[in-house]
């Protein structure tokens, strides 16, 4: 249906619209064409309209943060009468979108059709792993066709917009939201930033199966002081330019449509308010033509940060510093209207954010049609579909992290063993979906017994051994965690006596991580410690599968347990995903892409630190950058990840010695399956700038690549490194690249000691 055909109320819209959106400017090339449409229908717009456009109300249901004030829903309808509502959010199904459209399109003056945005972060209904699982499988294609099918099934039910990628850097596993990005590398995290960014949008952001993406937190929301959720970051320059923007960039660069700020503040400005990185760096630097949305009420949180005294001069700090839309804010609904008519604020500031976010609209053809995504047969057919299904169990194998493997407990015998199977958390469906999945139904995973289920040429018998929650659970309840009742340990120990291997599921639930969810202690939760020690004395052939949400400290399992695998929360495949890699049906390949460390007092932890000026113990004395109570070194590396077979490198290769600023490096390595299974590796290359005016970490992650090699088989593996990686910013955020020694490194993980040397001239 076109909207030139629906049947409007005022004949005067009709003719005024479908003159903007069809006639006018049929010459001109597609963005001077939009440009156009955008001006001519803010002409037409009063300053209320304006302003309407600038705001972003919550649906009638499904809140996901505090509301500021109360927004009835008779007053949002109001609103988008008179056409005060630019998007909405959490508005989801084809009849409640045509519904509320119907009111912006039909009702209100100018008949401007809404955005529908929803937290579409790792599917929709069907769910891929959580993001971190995911960029565990360093399969940039993978990362794509996930984004690609949560934009099909959110497109399908009338949905536009998503809130999705987070491509914050973490270095914090206290903090929840450490699920939801790609880890702690500003390189990796760039790729599947832009990965991401093309799944969800595709090619064709006017396609009725694609949406437009959001980058987000913009910025350093990773970086809140002591991971607790909500806080002020501070952070320096170098760390700013270096680690929390480029990913940024690159989302930018991929053409994202929309970057949503973050909650934190940075230098003592709330970056919702931050002139400096939204129109210095965004919008002027990186020249982003988007828009950018507030995260919840974060305009309106001026105010408790001490930032803004009242609501008005929260609405002039936003819009200034280039907030364009205002998320169930209330505040430029109520402000910004008096704000532009006393003269405290440019009229040109508002147009400047309604242009962006009307660009958006005809970009995504509202304007042709307003209920193009709406269409119910597509919604019923595309849901839960099976193609969707086998793209999440795809993506699930490979997020899956081999940590350890001792005596090749792994891969199980397909026949003949007797295996016990202990763990709450090995019968959930629920957990699995991990906290970001408030459009998928509940208990719709495949749980880990189910999958170990269909290998039936074993006897498999199940013990909880530990209830890991009490009590019911919901999306925006926390879960209380069982930290008294050992009643089912007997049963799992004596089911652990009589087993050759068991198979011990442990962790964290799905609603332990997330937005909210920090923590201080990142061991295994409630009983589960004492239960694995438990079992241990009866049986210690143990398998750990690891469930969570974030790195654990697990120092103890790491010393005791032969075999761990990390199977994070796999969303909807989850159990036949866990169950195909323990019969070895896949060969792991996943590698870590946050560190885990020894306990939590070395979090914040990552492999790109700075060397110190007291990096080694040199002379024997107790002044050197260390712990008296611990090791220093990660438990389990960034880039750490084992496989069933092995991989030998060899005949690694420079082009040269000495090279200009301006040459191309070559690096090459060969690869060898050694051992006897088929498999993956990523074969990862870092450097290290020796001696910089600003200083460098000690590995740099630069290149890596997914290669397939079956037994025997070896493979050259070339990279590349020009200016654009050997480089680095300077503290006025410039980039800039240094004569001087470089090593390089490849191998299996950021530990690698394959190094090579060159030089840098001028
Ligand atoms: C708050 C979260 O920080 C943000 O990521 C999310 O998109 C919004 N709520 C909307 O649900």
């Amino acid at each position: 249906m076109s909207f030139c055909t629906i049947p409007l109320k005022s004949t005067i819209k009709i003719l005024i619209l479908c003159f903007i959106s069809n006639s006018l400017y049929s010459q001109m090339n597609s963005n001077d064409l939009i440009d156009k449409k955008v001006d001519s229908l803010l002409n037409l717009m009063t300053l209320e309209e304006k302003v309407g456009q600038m705001n972003l109300y919550n649906g009638f249901w499904d809140v996901t943060g505090p509301v500021p004030q109360e927004g009835s829903a008779e007053q949002k309808y109001e609103h988008l009468k008179k056409g005060w509502v630019g998007a909405m959010l959490s508005v989801r199904g084809v009849e409640q979108v045509r519904e509320v459209q119907k009111v912006a399109v039909e009702e209100s003056r100018l008949g401007i059709p809404l955005i529908f945005g929803f937290d579409v972060i790792h599917g929709y209904k069907t769910l891929s792993p959580i993001p971190l699982a995911e960029s565990c499988s360093w399969d940039l294609e993978a990362i794509e066709k996930s984004a690609r099918v949560a934009a099909i099934e959110a497109s399908s039910v009338g949905l536009n917009w998503t809130f999705a990628p987070m491509v914050d850097i973490s270095r914090d596993a206290r903090w929840g939201r450490v699920m939801e990005g790609a880890g702690e590398d500003p390189f990796l995290g760039s790729q599947i930033a832009k990965a991401r960014v093309k799944g969800f949008q595709g090619d064709d952001l006017s396609a009725n199966n694609t949406l437009a993406a959001t980058a987000k937190h913009f910025a350093a929301y990773g970086f809140i002081e002591a991971g607790r959720e909500y806080n002020s970051v501070d952070i320096g320059t170098s760390t700013l330019y270096n680690t929390v923007l480029p990913p940024f960039k690159a989302a930018v660069d991929a053409n994202v449509r929309s970057v949503m700020n973050s909650f934190n503040e940075i230098n003592g400005i709330p970056v919702t308010a931050s002139k400096f990185l939204q129109r210095d760096i965004l919008k002027g630097k990186w020249n982003f033509n988007g828009f950018v949305v507030s995260d919840w009420a974060s305009i309106w949180e001026l105010i408790n940060w001490g930032h803004a005294k009242d609501k008005r001069e929260a609405a002039k700090l936003a819009s200034t510093a280039g907030s364009d839309m205002d998320m169930e804010g209330y505040v430029y609904i109520e402000e910004l209207v008096k704000l532009v008519n006393d003269g405290t604020v440019k009229e040109s500031i508002v147009d400047d954010a309604v242009k962006r976010i009307l660009r958006l609209k005809y970009e995504l053809g509202l304007f042709d049609n307003p209920y193009k995504y709406c269409n119910e047969s597509r919604e019923k057919s595309t849901l839960y579909h099976k193609d969707h299904q086998e793209a999440a169990l795809d993506i699930a194998k490979k997020s899956i992290v081999l940590l350890k493997n001792e005596n090749n407990l792994l891969p199980l015998k397909k026949e003949g063993q007797k295996i016990a199977l202990i763990g709450a958390l090995a019968s959930e469906k629920n957990s699995p979906l991990g906290s970001w999945r408030i459009a998928s139904d509940d208990n719709t995973a495949i749980s880990v017994l189910e999958g170990m289920q269909q290998y039936k040429d074993n006897s498999l018998v199940y013990e909880k051994g530990v209830d890991l929650t009490i009590g019911k659970t919901h999306f925006v309840e926390e879960v209380v965690i069982n930290e008294t009742d050992k009643s089912n340990f007997p049963k799992a120990i004596e089911a652990a006596k009589d087993a050759d291997v068991v198979v011990m599921v442990l962790g964290e639930h799905g609603f332990q991580s997330g937005e909210a969810r920090s923590r201080t202690q990142i061991d295994l939760p409630g009983l589960q410690q004492e239960l694995l020690e438990e079992v241990y004395k009866a049986n210690k052939n143990i398998v750990l599968v690891l469930n969570n949400g974030r790195p654990l400290a697990i120092e103890w399992a790491d010393k005791h347990i032969p075999t761990i695998v990390e199977a994070w929360q796999l969303g909807s495949q989850t159990g036949n995903a866990v169950a195909q890699v323990l019969y070895g049906d896949y060969n792991p390949s996943g590698k870590l892409t946050m560190t885990f460390p020894r306990n939590v007092g070395q979090v914040p932890i990552y492999y790109n630190y700075k060397s110190t000026g007291r990096p080694i113990n040199r002379e024997g004395n107790v002044f050197w950058s260390h712990y008296i109570d611990s090791e220093r070194t990660p438990l389990y590396a960034f880039g750490h990840g084992l496989s069933y077979t092995s991989f030998e490198y060899g005949n690694f290769k420079i082009n040269g010695k000495t090279f200009n600023i301006n040459d191309t490096v070559e690096v090459s390595v060969d690869v060898t399956n050694s051992g006897n299974y088929n498999g993956k590796e990523v074969v990862q290359l870092y450097i290290r700038d020796l001696f910089g005016s600003i200083t460098r970490p000690v590995r740099e992650l630069k290149g890596f690549e997914l290669v397939e090699l079956k037994k025997g088989e070896t493979k050259t593996i070339q990279f590349k490194l020009d200016k654009s990686l050997l480089g680095f910013y300077n503290n006025e955020g410039e980039f800039i690249v240094e004569a001087g020694d470089f090593k390089v490194f490849v191998g299996g993980s950021s530990m690698t000691t394959l190094e090579k040397s060159f030089e840098l001239i001028e």
